[in-house]
C-alpha cells in the first residue's frame, strides 16, 4: 500500500515520534509512506513527499512536526469532502494516517463515512479526547507547567506576592489541575467549575490569616466566573468556529489585588507549554501509538483509532473518540481541593 500520513491542529510534542513509527512499522510490512504538509491543507493541495527510514531518522526527540500543520477543515473548503477522496486517489494514497486531535479527527471520522480508507492516532496537550485514557503531548505540557509553577513559587515567596499562572487545555481543566497539583497551587480554576472571585479572594486571606505571605493561583484558559462568559483577548474564530482563548490570568491577578490589597501578578504560560522536546512518556505513548496506526492500516482495519485503555494500546471506533469531550471528573477535583486556601 501507499499511506499517507498528516498532523493537524495545534503543534504537540511527540508529533515526530508518532510520523516516525508510522513510517518505520508500514515500511518493515512493505508498504510505501508518504508525508501529507499542513495538516488537511496539504490534502486540499495535493502537498506531499515521500517519507523514508532516512526522512524520519533524528527526529523522535523533536518537538512540533517535520510535516508542518494548520487548522484546515476540509468541511469548509469548497467541494471539500469530494476533493478529499478524489485528491488522495490523484496522489496515489491507498490509505491514511491522521495524526490530531478532536477537530482533525472529526475531519477523519466524517471522511471515513464517506468511504476514505483512514485510521486516527490522539494527539492533544488538552488531553480532553474521549476514549483513551491519554493523548500523547499531554504529559509534556503539564511537566512544563509544573516546572514554571516551581520556578513562580520562589519569586512568590521572595517577595510575598500572589502569583496568577495561566495554563492553557481550552474547555477541560486537565493541564491545569494536574500542574497545579504537582506544583502545589492553593487554588486550581478549571472549566468544569465556574469559579467565583469572592471566594477565591475568601481562600486567600484564610490561607494569609495562617501566617502565609504568598499564594500561587493556577488558572486554565477556559475557567469561567459563575455569572459571566468566557473571557476571550480575540473574538477570532478559527476554521472549526473556537474562538481564541487566553486572558483570564490577568483579570484575575487584578480582581484578587483589588480585593484583597495582596500585591498579585500574572504569569500566561501560552505556547510554552507546546514547545520543545517531549518527555520520555509522551515519545513512547506516541511510538505505541504510531506502530498501532500503522498495523491498523495494514490489516484493513480502517475507521478506528489508536487509544490507550490501563496499560494497553487498543482500537477504538474514530466516532467515539469525537464530539464528547473528556473533561475533569468530581472525584478528580474533589482531592485537588483539598489542598485549595
Ligand atoms: O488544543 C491545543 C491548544 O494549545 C489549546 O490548549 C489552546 O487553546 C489552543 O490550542 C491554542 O491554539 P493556537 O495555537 O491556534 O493559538
Amino acid at each position: 500500500m501507499k499511506i499517507g500520513v498528516l498532523t493537524g491542529g495545534g503543534d504537540c510534542p511527540g508529533l515526530n515520534a508518532v510520523i516516525r513509527a508510522v513510517v518505520r512499522k508500514s515500511i518493515a510490512s512493505g508498504h510505501q509512506v508518504y508525508g501529507i504538509k499542513k495538516g488537511w491543507r496539504g490534502l486540499m493541495d495535493k502537498d506531499f513527499v515521500e517519507l523514508t527510514i532516512d526522512s524520519v531518522s533524528g527526529i523522535l526527540h523533536r518537538g512540533g512536526t517535520i510535516l508542518g500543520s494548520s487548522r484546515t477543515n476540509v468541511y469548509k473548503e469548497k467541494d471539500g469532502e469530494a476533493r478529499a477522496i478524489q485528491n488522495l486517489k490523484d496522489m496515489g494514497l491507498d490509505a491514511l494516517v491522521a495524526i490530531g486531535g478532536e477537530d482533525t479527527l472529526g475531519v477523519a471520522a466524517k471522511l471515513f463515512k464517506s468511504g476514505l480508507k483512514v485510521v486516527g492516532v490522539p494527539k492533544t496537550i488538552d488531553n480532553d479526547l474521549n476514549a483513551t485514557d491519554y493523548t500523547f503531548g499531554f504529559d509534556t505540557a503539564v511537566n512544563v507547567a509544573t516546572e514554571a509553577i516551581d520556578r513562580i513559587h520562589t519569586t512568590a515567596e521572595s517577595h510575598n506576592r500572589v502569583m496568577v499562572v495561566e495554563v492553557m487545555g481550552r474547555h477541560a481543566g486537565w493541564i491545569a489541575i494536574h500542574s497545579g497539583m504537582a506544583g502545589g497551587a492553593d487554588i486550581i480554576l478549571i472549566p468544569e467549575k465556574p469559579f467565583d472571585i469572592e471566594e477565591v479572594c475568601d481562600l486567600l486571606k484564610q490561607r494569609h490569616g495562617r501566617g502565609k505571605s504568598f499564594s500561587i493561583v493556577c488558572v486554565a484558559e477556559g475557567a469561567t466566573p459563575k455569572e459571566g462568559s468566557l473571557v476571550l483577548q480575540s473574538l477570532e474564530k478559527d476554521s472549526f468556529g473556537h474562538v481564541m482563548l487566553g486572558g483570564i490570568g490577568n483579570i484575575i491577578a487584578e480582581e484578587i489585588e483589588k480585593r484583597t490589597g495582596y500585591e498579585t501578578r500574572a504569569t500566561v504560560l501560552g505556547h510554552i507549554q507546546r514547545g520543545g522536546s517531549p518527555t520520555a512518556y509522551d515519545r513512547v505513548l506516541a511510538t505505541r501509538f504510531g506502530v498501532k496506526a500503522a498495523e491498523l492500516v495494514h490489516d484493513g482495519n480502517f475507521g478506528k483509532m489508536a487509544a490507550l485503555k490501563g496499560e494497553k494500546i487498543i482500537a477504538v471506533n474514530l466516532d467515539d473518540a469525537v464530539g464528547v469531550l473528556k473533561t475533569v471528573d468530581d472525584e478528580f477535583y474533589e482531592v485537588a481541593q483539598t489542598f485549595f486556601g
